[in-house]
Formats: structure tokens, C-alpha cells, sequence
């Protein structure tokens, strides 16, 4: 591979992959295909060396400009969503355009052109909620949230492109993903920046639903694990084996930033809040993948990323987010 469109790459996990690859692969060329919304940043790539990084600002709904980035990219890796599942049930419209009818025009296109590759990232919040054990690749997608449901619609057109076409399609489904340039509204970096400026955490309901955490590095070398070595027509789980309840991690924070938990601000559930997500990831695992960065070490050097880059994230706590946060918490 030679030359490859990351979709979504000013994003924070886009971003992180596409830091990773230029450093992994000395040849590779990026084509980065980013609509720029709230959640993209060009700051984000901003130190990659121009040479073999092309942005091109775009938007994966539009069939013409996806397949026209795609020209001559020997596969493409899709980071481009709507992410936040809050801003999903405030409004949804823009995850089926995105998440839906952006897949669609992804594998559209790689139909097309032939391309070798192409892998959609997706998320372990497509099986739904469990109560114990783990999900594995062969269980059923069972989403609950309007993010969740429209990530399993480009899942299922993505492998419909596959059955029917032959386009090589590999999904991966990550687990919650964390570490730095990731946008203030996901838990982690919102309590972080909070934290560090005394405002209160607002910690839903009652504080008790499990995530598994994975740091953006491992998830970066999974998804590039699971588009050299997998297979055409599988998905591959991606997960940190970190699990911890949200109360733990708020404290967890608090403590790493020298807060006490008077900060803790109990508030109205998340309707529809799945309880607990986990995931069995042997299957990537047997490809030769293995998550590096420790829990400890990763939430340390998270906090400590947060505290050394005020410049990145204050900017984006000012603009439009401060809009949004009202929305979102005023009356909670
Ligand atoms: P993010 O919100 O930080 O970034 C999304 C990027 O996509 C931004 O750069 C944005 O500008 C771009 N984008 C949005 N709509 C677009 C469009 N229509 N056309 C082109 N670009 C568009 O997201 P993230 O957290 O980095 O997530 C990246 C991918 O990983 C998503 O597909 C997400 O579903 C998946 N994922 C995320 C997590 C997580 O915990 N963050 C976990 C598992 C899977
Ligand atoms: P989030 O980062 O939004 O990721 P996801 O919903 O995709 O798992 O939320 C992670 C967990 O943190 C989830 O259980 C909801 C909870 N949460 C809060 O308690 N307060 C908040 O302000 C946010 C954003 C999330």
C-alpha cells in the first residue's frame, strides 16, 4: 500500500491513525478527506510532514467528491462520523447522512475504483448493552442509541457492498477510546478540562455504567492490524480490557488532577444509557495485535496532556461548545 484515504482525519482518532501511519511507513503517502465540522481540527495534523500528507476538505455524503479523493488510493480507511451519542439524541439527521449515506458513498466509490482495501471503523456500541461476559464478532448487532443505530446501518451497507460487489470491506468495532486531541465533550476530556478549571462534572445518573477503556494508540494499531492482516468480509473487536465504572474514572481524574470530589455533580440520566459495554478481542489478538498502553499509564499521561495543551483545548471550549453546554446541561 502506497497510498491510502483516511476519512475523518482531523478528527481524534482519524488524527491519531494518521500520525501513526506516516511515522510506520516511511512510503506512504495519506490522503486526509475531512469535512472539518465542530469535531475536526487541522490543528490536529499539524505536524505531519506536508510532503506526504494531502487534506482535502470534503464531506463523505457528497458521492463526487468521495470518489474523486479516492482516485488512485490503494484503500480506504473511514474515521468520518457523527460521533456523540448526546448530540444523537438531540438530533440525528446528520449520523444518517454521515454514518450512513457517507459508508454508502465510501464503498460506492472503492466499488468503483477497485480498490484493494477498505476498512470501516466502527464501534462496540452496535451489539447494544450486556450484563456479563463479552461480546464476541458472531453476536448480534443490537443497537439502542440514534449513533449507535446509524453506525450499525453503515456497518450492514458496508458488508451488503461486500456479499453483493465483492468490495473488500473489513470492519473493525473499537471500544471507548481515549487519550489526547480527543474533542471536550466525551466524558474523559470534558471531566479533565472541567477539572482543571473547577467546574463541576456532571456525572450521569447514578454514576455506575461500565465502559472498557482503550487507549487511541492500541486503537490506531488495531484498525491498522485488522486493514493489512484480516480478511475481506470480517470484523475484527478492538478493546483496551479495561473496564471501570464512571464513578471510578471521575475520581480516578480527580485525584490526577489534584481535585477533590466536591467537583462531582450527580445529574438527570442519559435516556436510553446502555449499562455496561465489553468486548472479546481474541479474534484481532490471533492477528498479532495486543493493546500496549497500560490503564495507569495511559489516564496519566492523558491528564497530564490536557494540562500541557491548554492552547488546543481552550479555543474549543470558548467557540460553539459553549452553546452546545448549555443545551446539553443547562437543565439538568
Ligand atoms: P471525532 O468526532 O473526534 O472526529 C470525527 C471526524 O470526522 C472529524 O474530523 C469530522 O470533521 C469528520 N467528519 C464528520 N462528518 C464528516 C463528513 N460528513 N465528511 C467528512 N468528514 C466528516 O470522532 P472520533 O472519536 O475520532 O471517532 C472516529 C471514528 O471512530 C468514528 O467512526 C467513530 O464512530 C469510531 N469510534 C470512536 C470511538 C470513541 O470512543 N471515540 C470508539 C469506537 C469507535
Ligand atoms: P461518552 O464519552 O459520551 O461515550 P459513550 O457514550 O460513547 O460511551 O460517555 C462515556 C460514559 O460517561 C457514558 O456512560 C456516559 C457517561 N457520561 C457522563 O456521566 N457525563 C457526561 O457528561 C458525559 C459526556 C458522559
Amino acid at each position: 500500500m502506497n497510498r491510502i484515504m483516511v476519512t475523518g482525519g482531523a478528527g481524534f482518532i482519524g488524527s491519531g491513525y494518521v500520525r501513526y501511519v506516516l511515522d510506520a511507513y516511511p512510503d506512504l503517502h495519506v490522503v486526509n478527506f475531512d469535512k472539518l465540522t465542530y469535531a475536526g481540527n487541522r490543528d490536529n495534523v499539524k505536524d505531519v510532514d506536508p510532503e506526504r500528507h494531502t487534506f482535502v476538505r470534503g464531506d463523505v455524503a457528497d458521492a463526487d467528491a468521495v470518489y474523486d479523493a479516492m482516485t488512485g488510493c490503494d484503500a480506504v480507511v473511514n474515521f468520518a462520523a457523527e460521533t456523540h451519542v448526546d448530540r444523537s439524541i438531540m438530533g440525528a439527521s446528520e449520523f444518517i447522512d454521515t454514518d450512513v449515506r457517507g459508508v454508502h458513498n465510501i464503498v460506492e466509490a472503492a466499488r468503483r475504483h477497485g480498490t484493494e482495501r477498505v476498512l470501516l471503523v466502527s464501534t462496540d456500541e452496535v451489539y447494544g448493552s450486556i450484563a456479563e461476559g463479552a461480546f464476541r464478532e458472531t453476536d448480534p448487532v443490537a443497537p439502542r442509541n440514534p449513533y449507535s443505530a446509524s453506525k450499525a446501518g453503515g456497518e450492514l451497507m458496508g458488508m451488503a457492498f461486500y456479499h453483493t460487489f465483492g468490495v473488500p470491506v473489513i470492519i473493525t468495532r473499537g471500544s471507548n477510546t481515549y487519550g489526547p486531541y480527543q474533542y471536550p465533550e466525551k466524558v474523559m476530556p470534558l471531566f479533565i478540562t472541567n477539572a482543571i478549571d473547577d467546574e463541576p462534572l456532571p456525572l450521569y445518573g447514578d454514576g455506575r455504567n461500565v465502559r472498557d477503556w482503550l487507549y487511541v494508540d492500541d486503537h490506531c494499531r488495531g484498525i491498522d492490524c485488522a486493514l493489512r492482516h484480516g480478511a475481506p468480509g470480517e470484523v475484527y473487536n478492538i478493546a483496551g480490557g479495561n473496564e471501570r465504572e464512571n464513578i471510578a474514572l471521575t475520581k480516578q481524574i480527580l485525584e490526577l488532577t489534584g481535585k477533590g470530589d466536591d467537583l462531582i455533580k450527580p445529574v438527570k440520566d442519559r435516556p436510553g444509557h446502555d449499562r455496561r459495554y465489553a468486548l472479546n478481542a481474541d479474534k484481532l489478538k490471533a492477528l498479532g495485535w495486543a493493546p500496549q498502553v497500560g490503564w495507569e499509564e495511559g489516564v496519566a499521561h492523558t491528564v497530564q496532556w490536557y494540562k500541557d495543551n491548554e492552547w488546543w483545548w481552550r479555543p474549543i471550549k470558548s467557540g460553539e461548545f459553549r452553546a452546545y453546554y448549555e443545551r446539553q446541561y443547562g437543565n439538568r
